[in-house]
């Protein structure tokens, strides 16, 4: 199977993964259930599961009813920010994932809440992992619990205001103003770094890795995150609302400093080189091997989507 082939495949997994752990539409708040399952459902490219799903797999984890909660979690988590990022108060945004945006469809209450509903839902699935982890033979259990701790407290504080929400407040201040490289590249880690450290650690620490290697982990999802971001911004100049699903040249409707208002279209794409092929290098050094992996990092600076 090809890499193209081989990615197809495990998005479709995560789909099925994620379908097992989205709440019923039911009750008097069926409606919330409805809209959050409208923006979870809307077919996004699904990397964050897929990195944290591949990391678990590099260091040999093999328990899938305790990833898969993690995994639908932090697909959950990355939704909601895409429905508050769309806001009217925020990006003010239409279309993502080639559909009307949640509060256009539903409105803006209902989108503020989807995506309260959607964060809290996160760490409601995340926390089945424990009642995985209670039906084991105690023999299997043995530091597990320890484990999915651990994971949840990483997916807390870079979820968070130490991640990307306060990756988000230093996006939102900037608009409009003159931003320079350092405060750029600060709000990108915590932003779009910030889940993609989340991802990769999480399937790291769940399988049992070192700190020494959760701690390379940080440092290759920390640069993919922040090329990831790069690419971002350069698409958001160069693509299109077709191949991307959202609609361009957001970031000069919002008046934002990005890579490509400060360094220009080929330095910003230098950059994206450089920086993923630093994380290619820590990749390296860790002495593991998953190919798909390593394609994937590959992959998410070249997309064109
Ligand atoms: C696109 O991901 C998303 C990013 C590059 C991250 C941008 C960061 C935010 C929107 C943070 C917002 C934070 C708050 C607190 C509102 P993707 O290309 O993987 O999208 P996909 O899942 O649709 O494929
Ligand atoms: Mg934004």
């Amino acid at each position: 199977m090809n890499f193209d082939q081989q990615i197809k495949q495990k998005a479709a997994a995560i789909e099925a993964v994620l379908k097992k752990y989205i709440p019923q539409e039911e009750g008097y708040q069926r409606t919330i259930m409805a809209a959050m399952n409208y923006s979870l459902l809307a077919g996004g490219k699904r990397l964050r599961p897929m990195l944290m799903s591949e990391t678990y797999e590099l260091f040999g984890g093999r328990e899938e009813g305790i990833i898969e909660p993690f995994m639908a979690a932090i697909e959950m988590i990355h939704t909601y920010s895409l429905v508050h990022d769309d806001l009217p108060a925020m990006d003010n945004d239409e279309y993502r994932r080639g559909r009307k945006t949640t509060h256009v469809v539903y409105g803006e209450a209902m989108g503020i809440l989807a995506g309260d509903g959607l964060l809290n839902y996160a760490f409601e699935t995340a926390f089945q992992a424990f009642d995985r982890i209670t039906g084991l033979e105690a023999g299997e259990q043995s530091g597990l619990y320890q484990k999915a701790a651990k994971a949840l407290q990483v997916l807390g504080k870079k979820a968070g205001i130490y991640g990307m929400i306060g990756g988000q407040v230093i996006d939102m201040e900037g608009c409009g103003k003159a931003v320079g490289r350092e405060r750029l590249d600060h709000m990108y880690q915590l932003k779009t770094g910030g889940l993609i450290e989340a991802s990769m650690m999480v399937g790291a620490i769940l399988a049992g890795a070192t700190e020494e290697e959760v701690l390379k982990i940080e440092q290759i999802a920390g640069d993919v995150g922040l090329a990831f971001q790069i690419k971002d911004d350069i698409l958001d100049v160069t693509g299109t609302l077709k191949t991307l699903g959202k609609p361009v040249h957001s970031d000069e409707k919002n008046e934002k400093a990005t890579y490509v208002t400060l360094l220009g279209l080929e330095a910003a794409n230098n950059e994206v080189r450089g920086i993923s092929e630093r994380a290619i290098t820590t990749f390296g050094s860790l002495g593991k091997r998953n190919d798909f992996l390593l394609d994937l990092i590959k992959m998410l600076v070249n997309r064109e989507y």
